[in-house]
């Protein structure tokens, strides 16, 4: 099964209930395993968690800390994008070049990397740059 059907199989779990808006993603890894999520709602709105995010956490639950392709999956005719806080995901574990690719139903819409969807990320070289202990 090609990265794209994982996604849109794992879409159909979603737990969208209060946006109705459901969103499957799926991700390579460089040693060929695949992992999927889709977005889990909650009744307080802050708690729920995008598809991006399952799928992440469950590559980090499986031992995999690299993404190489990601694939996500939602019923638009327009490509959806990642939010801001899965593009800050993405690229805790992706390299820049990595593709990302925004599907509808039908198969991809639009093809773009984890470095255009976040230019300028916070990374850990903006730590080591810092002053120790220069904080109040
Ligand atoms: N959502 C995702 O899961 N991934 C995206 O890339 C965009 C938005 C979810 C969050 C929420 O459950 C619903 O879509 C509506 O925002």
């Amino acid at each position: 099964m090609d990265l794209f059907d994982t996604a849109l199989r794992v879409r159909a779990n979603a737990h969208a209930p209060y946006s109705g808006f459901k969103v499957g993603a799926a991700i390579r890894c460089p040693d060929g395993s695949v992992f999927a999520g889709c977005n889990v709602e909650n009744v307080a709105y802050p708690e729920g968690t995008c598809a991006e995010a399952g799928a992440i956490a469950a590559m980090v639950a499986a031992g995999r800390t690299e993404i190489a392709e990601v694939v996500v999956v939602a019923d638009s005719p327009t490509p959806v994008t990642p939010c801001g806080g899965c593009r800050q995901k993405l690229a805790e574990f992706a390299p820049a070049e990595a593709p990302v690719v925004l599907a509808g139903l039908g198969g991809e819409l639009a093809r773009t990397t984890v470095g255009a969807l976040l230019p300028g990320a916070f990374a850990a070289g903006h730590m080591a740059l810092a002053t120790p202990g220069s904080g109040p």
